[in-house]
């Protein structure tokens, strides 16, 4: 950045130091009238006092106007019984009402206002009125045009309006500012939030894909090396069939995992990766029915092109249910696969006569799975149904909705 001119740097360091500045100005403006009046006019030291008692106030005009304020008002009421001149200093009447209108609250603003016009009635009676002090105290008529009267009165008064007037502009762009930084504040909330949001959604995401993925082939191939250990002696042909079948879902395995890994480095990638959809649940079930579990896949209605998203879903869904089918259900047992396109929604199911509540009694994972599962269907409008079924067995029921078709 290059450095600012010095004028400016001049100007942003005043701006730090808005009640010393003030003060500045109120002294200046003192010493200003010094010099104009005080070597030809009769100020007295009353006067003098008063005009300090005007203008000092001046420097806390914005740290405490309504206080500033009130010192003004008692000084002006003094200068009325104790000078007969009407001082320069009174500008710092008009001064305050543009404060009070910058600076106060409503209240103060108005009576701020009011009370400039009523000083300026009292100003012009009093040092321009029909009757005047003289040295010894006498009030003498000067017999003087009402007409006049009424004009320096509406003089004093206009500028006690315009003062006014310019405060409240103040004051407006002040509340923009403070509108514009609040909110800005606010943005910047919203767009962390929202990041946070983002992280945490993509971190569940990823943890339900890893889950799903590892755990599912795990788990076929353990029942492969587990089928192929016990046929190896007996039939060494059904063990290659194990062995082949244990290296494919590897491969996929890996596949798999590779795509989610691109995920995570380029962000982007996440739009070209294939995903599964509902078309490969075939080849999933069939994969699962190698693995030793008579497993079946049952169709009803006319299949609907849905985004990919639920689709995905659907897939994980029956993926993580066969798994755990594989992992709780127990030996010999059969599973249902089930998809039905309804009109408004796709209902999966998988269902098995494994040992159903049996198993859950004595839960052996952490748990991941349904919990992935429920959040996927709701990712997507849906719901999920998990647990036993009457008469034994377990069953997984998911709605995914259309929604909003492509
Ligand atoms: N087909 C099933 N038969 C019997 N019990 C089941 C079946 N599916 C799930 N369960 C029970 O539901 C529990 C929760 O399943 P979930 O998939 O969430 O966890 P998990 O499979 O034990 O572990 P993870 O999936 O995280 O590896 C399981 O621990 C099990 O007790
Ligand atoms: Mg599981």
């Amino acid at each position: 950045m290059e450095p600012a001119p010095p004028l400016s740097r001049f100007a942003d360091r005043l701006r730090a130091r808005p009640f010393e500045v003030d003060i500045a100005l109120a002294a200046l403006l003192g010493l200003a009238l010094l010099v104009l009046f005080g070597s030809t006019a009769s100020y007295g030291p009353a006067d003098w006092l008063l005009t300090a008692g005007l203008l000092g106030p001046l420097a806390w005009r914005r740290r405490a106007p309504v206080p500033a304020a009130a010192v003004v008002v008692v000084t002006g009421l003094a200068e009325l019984l104790l000078t007969d001149q009407f001082l320069a200093a009174n500008v710092a009447a008009p001064a305050m009402v543009y404060a009070l209108a910058a600076y106060a609250p409503r209240w103060a603003e108005r009576a701020g206002l009011a009370t400039g016009l009523l000083g300026a009635v009292l100003a012009t009676v009093r040092y321009y009125g029909p009757y005047y002090r003289d040295d010894s105290g006498v009030w003498i008529s000067t017999g003087i045009d009402p007409f006049q009267l009424a004009f320096v009165a509406g003089a004093i008064g206009v500028l006690v309006v315009a003062s006014w007037a310019m405060g409240l502009v103040k004051r407006g762009r002040l509340q923009r500012e403070a509108a514009m930084r609040e909110r800005a504040v606010l943005l910047e909330l919203e767009r962390d939030q929202e990041l946070r949001l983002a992280a945490s959604t993509e971190r569940a995401r990823i943890a339900r894909e890893m889950h799903d993925v590892v755990a599912h082939s795990l788990s076929v191939v353990i029942a492969q090396a587990d089928g192929g250990r016990y046929a190896g002696r007996a039939d060494p042909e059904a063990a290659v069939g194990a062995l082949e079948q244990i290296s494919a879902t590897g491969r996929q395995a890996l596949a798999d995992m590779r795509s989610l890994l691109g995920v995570l480095r380029e962000g982007d990638a996440q739009e070209f990766a294939p995903q599964p959809d509902v078309a490969a649940i075939g080849a999933l079930v069939e994969d699962v029915r190698r693995s030793g579990l008579d497993v079946d896949l049952v169709q009803d209605g006319e299949p609907v092109d849905l985004p990919s998203g639920p689709q995905l879903a659907a897939y994980r869904i029956v993926q993580e249910s066969l798994t755990n089918v594989l992992k709780h259900a127990g030996p010999a047992s059969r599973a249902w696969v089930r998809l039905q396109w309804r009109p408004e929604a796709l209902e999966v199911s998988v269902l098995d006569d494994g040992r159903g509540a049996a198993a859950m009694l004595a839960p052996d994972g952490d748990g991941q799975g349904v919990l992935g599962m429920r959040e996927r269907a709701q990712l997507h409008g849906g719901r999920l149904a998990v647990g036993p079924r009457h008469g034994g067995g377990f069953g997984v029921h998911a709605v995914l909705p259309y929604g909003r078709r492509r």
